[in-house]
């Protein structure tokens, strides 16, 4: 028996060790141990050809890119008209200390058959004719991003009032000029396995994962999609400035929100904050998370394609940095955290350096030549932005401010 008992102690030593080592490998830390790798040249077509000409970009090469992001990494949604229809479930102009109009929306989508429901929470300064807007989804309910009591709980959300209220400045949002909109993601798409019934694919005859073909969005094209949606409603209030639209999203949602920016060219700006591996940083680079590991931990975030890449990331045929360059020529803030290695900082750094060459042909300053910058000293260079602050993953008021000064800056505001 003591014999048996030691070979059974002896092979759990061997397996918990083996999973340290496999666990190490898998996660570097060490910029020494990056690896070499080409990034394919968002300004080279198909064909070989340079594009140096953002007419050439605009109707050749960008979408040649958008194709390669649904086919290979976000999938597509498939075609179907989707009905929208608005309620105000509840209106106030007097929230947050008298600044700013408080309204709640009921978003009803519906076709064949079925019907989805998001709750919009919006805050408007008062006195603003014209507000430039932030749309940004939530992690855990509406009411769990203020501690003002007349907002209304999210249907999914199991997670109480106000215990994300520092990662919403909604003061500093009003103070300064701005609206903002937001929505609790798992309205449109619950953030687990095997839930598509429950999701918003069902409207596009989407019902389980038997139904997905290898390009078929999942989750992150999902919430993408019910960013753009609130924008379709924030467009029809004549105290909405049509032309300072600004998407914002942190980690899972700073994909989507990079994602839907990129699609959706209503956007002015778009805010990615933390958004780390399959968001801002470059796949190619072996630091932090990886396209393994993301596509292991979350399958349901990516359409089935992705898969196919884990072991070779150098065989994708894009990179972030393409994805970044989608939304030029309009304003792109990508922002890290020192202690969010995972996301790995310096990767979202040399993606949107990367990505600022396809600004030049809009004649905007390029990020090129810049390293890169110290922390707490955001870098703005034409219409990209760029900061690593303090502190670990999340969301802060310097973010927002850095936010809110660049887009003051680059968005011009009127008012
Ligand atoms: C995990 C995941 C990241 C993601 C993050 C988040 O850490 O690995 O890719 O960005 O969760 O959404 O908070």
């Amino acid at each position: 028996m003591k014999t048996r008992n030691h070979l059974i102690a002896g092979i759990i030593t061997v397996f918990s060790l083996m999973g340290t080592t496999v666990q190490a490998q898998e996660t570097n830390y060490d910029e020494s141990k990056v690896g070499t790798y080409v990034l394919p040249d968002a300004l080279t077509m198909h064909n070989g050809q340079e594009v140096v000409k953002k007419e050439q970009w605009e109707a050749e090469r960008r979408p040649e890119i958008i194709k390669l992001f649904q086919d290979n990494e976000y999938g597509i949604l498939p075609e179907a008209i989707i009905n929208s229809n608005y309620r105000i479930v509840e209106e106030s102009d007097n929230a947050l200390g008298g600044k700013a109009i408080r309204r709640q929306v009921e978003i009803t989508f519906s076709n064949k058959g079925q019907s989805r429901k998001m709750l919009v929470l919006i805050y408007l300064p008062k006195g603003v004719k014209k507000c430039p807007v932030f749309v940004s989804p939530n992690f855990q309910g509406n009411a769990t991003t203020t501690t003002d009591p007349y907002v209304i709980e999210s249907q999914f959300s199991t997670n109480g009032r106000a215990n994300q209220t520092s990662r919403w400045s909604y003061e500093l949002i009003i103070n300064s000029g701005y609206a903002v909109a937001t929505f609790h993601y798992f309205d449109v798409y619950p953030d687990k396995d095997n839930v598509v019934s429950e999701s918003i694919y069902p409207l596009f005859g989407i019902n389980s994962n038997d139904d997905l073909l290898d390009n078929t969005g999942k989750s992150i094209a999902a919430w993408a999609w019910g960013c753009s949606r609130v924008l379709d409603y924030l467009l029809t209030l004549d105290n909405i400035d049509k032309e300072r639209a600004i998407v914002m999203g942190h980690s899972r949602l700073g994909k989507a929100a990079l994602w839907c920016g990129a699609m959706d060219q209503r956007f002015a700006m778009v805010v990615s904050n933390d958004s780390g591996c399959s968001g801002a940083a470059l796949s190619r680079r072996n630091y932090g998370e990886t396209v393994e590991r993301i596509n292991n931990s979350f399958p349901w975030w990516f359409c089935n394609k992705y898969q196919t890449y884990n072991q070779d990331v150098s065989s994708l045929p894009m990179d972030q940095h393409e994805l970044i360059a989608l939304i030029a020529p309009r304003a792109v803030y990508v922002a890290s955290a020192l202690e969010d290695q995972w996301a790995d900082p310096h990767g979202e750094f040399l993606s949107l350096q990367e990505a600022s060459k396809v600004y030049a042909l809009y004649g905007f300053d390029t990020l090129k030549g810049y390293s890169f910058p110290s922390v707490n000293e955001p870098l703005w260079k034409g219409n990209c932005g760029y900061h690593i602050r303090t502190g670990i993953h999340d969301v802060t008021d310097f973010d927002w401010e850095s936010y809110i000064g660049f887009a003051n800056e680059k968005l011009k505001l009127s008012e």
